[in-house]
């Protein structure tokens, strides 16, 4: 049995400042009232928690900061507080003592791939939910690839009658796996309601939504729907293998102003400061065989410039609607890009360190910690190994600004984030398995202070945080390995 002093240390993911007391306070609430003022000498997104055996007193910074506050009485009160109903008629006890408590990082996102494999409404909202138990604060969604285009657009309904759909997937990854295709048709879209929906129920947890519109390469979906988009006169399905497609986005005005009125319907949607327009994985060899000549015409000194090109007007369209654009790490190598883009280092931290030292803000996603698609064991029973080794502690122990970056820069690091891609992840229970429990080692990453202890972790992790995903019916990876039915990919049969 532990004592309630030494549960107010176990029970938070790492605050700031804990300092345990005698005692317990009884609720029959646990939304308790939180204070804010701009005054208290909180930083941003900050909180502090005076918990005393007569009630609890909670002040905050603001708004995110009032989240935050009544995210921790939960976590304190233990798993029930996680069950969808509670399960038992006494009062929540929580343990007496002083927490104040604030986000390391502004950006603690985690990208939602819903382009490879298209999630129901219903489960992004559930990940949304998830996410504001982990007190992370930004869904990136990436809603258009090769494989499938997600979001509605009034103006060009092709988008959707054809490019949300394929016809089928393939089941692993060469080398470890086949091409062989599973035959089975895959497809979906969000309304523009549907859409507005999401956006809405993520901002009153706190979570702002990102909406991802990938240019000018992994848009095959889109150039299946509308072939003119393409640089070959060549018809293209909607593509059912993974990895990258030749086919990229032409350059001509037509183009771009298609583009354009795509990103002002995703604006019109989504209220988030920042727009992601992708840019990562260009292939050149198209544009070399067929727009030479329009590069030239457009004074580029190669067609591999188009790149560049297509980058500058859609982040320059972004900003005349108010908007700043991401990109991935990729556009770097593409030319001047305009000075507000902020850059997602996913190819390691070196984009993040050219970027950050050019002046412009960046969020670390190195795919060698933070790919949460990526296998979590080297174990033969772990489903579709792909990608580099991310352990449990891998992530845990990721330190999103790089250690060679000058003082001068460190504050371009806007905070990390991870990806859960699905090309290998096609239903809401094998997202449950590659997110979780490494999404929570993430959490802690971006909010708390950079020291941190992995074995201390684990242990908190297993005795307090599995238990709360257990009641949130989280199908997490167990630590120890795959439960027997996890091995297997979704679709029964599939050969790993
Ligand atoms: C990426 O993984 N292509 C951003």
């Amino acid at each position: 049995m532990t004592s309630a002093h030494e549960r107010l240390h176990g029970l938070v993911p790492r605050p700031v400042r804990v300092d345990p007391a005698p005692g317990a306070c009884e609720l029959d609430d646990l939304t308790i009232p939180v204070v804010i003022d701009p005054q208290a000498g909180l930083p941003a997104e900050g909180y502090r928690l005076s918990i005393a055996p007569s009630g609890v007193r909670a002040v905050a910074a603001d708004e995110a900061g009032k989240r935050h506050a009544q995210q921790t009485v939960r976590q304190l009160a233990g798993p029930d507080a996680f069950r969808a109903a509670r399960i038992h008629p006494d009062p929540w006890v929580l343990p007496c003592g002083e927490i104040e408590d604030h986000p390391r990082f502004s950006w603690r996102g985690c990208l939602l791939d819903v382009a490879r494999h298209f999630q129901p409404k219903a489960a992004v909202l559930r990940f949304v939910d998830l996410l504001a138990v982990h007190k992370l604060n930004v869904l990136h969604l990436h809603l258009t690839d090769d494989q499938g285009w997600r979001v509605e657009v009034p103006d060009y309904p092709r988008l959707t009658e054809v490019g949300a759909w394929r016809e089928g997937s393939w089941v692993g990854r060469p080398p470890d796996g086949t091409r062989e295709h599973d035959g089975r048709p895959h497809g979906g879209y969000y309304t523009t309601d549907d859409l507005r929906e999401i956006v809405a129920y993520a901002r009153e947890r706190g979570v702002t939504v990102v909406p991802e519109v990938d240019i000018p390469g992994h848009s095959q979906a889109a150039i299946a729907a509308y072939p003119d988009l393409g640089t070959t006169a060549e018809p293209v399905p909607v593509r059912t293998a993974w990895g990258i497609s030749d086919h990229v986005l032409n350059a001509e005005e037509s183009t771009v102003a298609f583009y354009r009125r795509v990103f002002d319907h995703v604006a019109s949607i989504f209220d988030s400061p920042v727009i992601a327009l992708g840019g990562d994985e260009v292939p050149t060899v198209q544009w070399r065989a067929h727009a030479a000549a329009r590069a030239a015409e457009l004074g580029l000194s190669s067609p591999d410039e188009l790149h560049g090109w297509w980058v500058r007007q859609i982040a320059e369209h972004l900003s005349v609607l108010g908007r700043r654009a991401l990109a991935w790490d990729d556009v770097l190598d593409a030319g001047t890009l305009p000075p507000g883009v902020i850059i997602a280092s996913w190819r390691g931290e070196q984009g993040g360190i050219a970027a950050a030292l050019a002046g412009h803000d960046v969020v670390m996603c190195p795919e060698q910690y933070l790919y949460l698609d990526h296998r979590q064991s080297d174990h033969p029973d772990e489903p579709i190994p792909v990608g580099y080794l991310v352990r449990l502690e891998d992530v845990y122990r990721y330190e999103p600004v790089p250690a060679d970056l000058p003082g001068s820069a460190r504050q371009r690091v806007l905070g990390a984030q991870a990806q859960v891609w699905t090309e290998h992840l096609d239903n809401p229970r094998r997202i449950d398995y590659a997110a979780f429990p490494r999404l929570a080692a993430f959490a802690e990453v971006v909010w708390s202070p950079p020291e941190r202890d992995y074995a201390e972790f684990a242990r908190r992790l297993a005795r307090h945080h599995l238990p709360r995903l257990d009641a949130l019916g989280v199908e997490y990876r167990p630590m120890g390995g795959p439960r027997p039915w996890q091995t297997r990919p979704g679709v029964p049969g599939r050969p790993r």
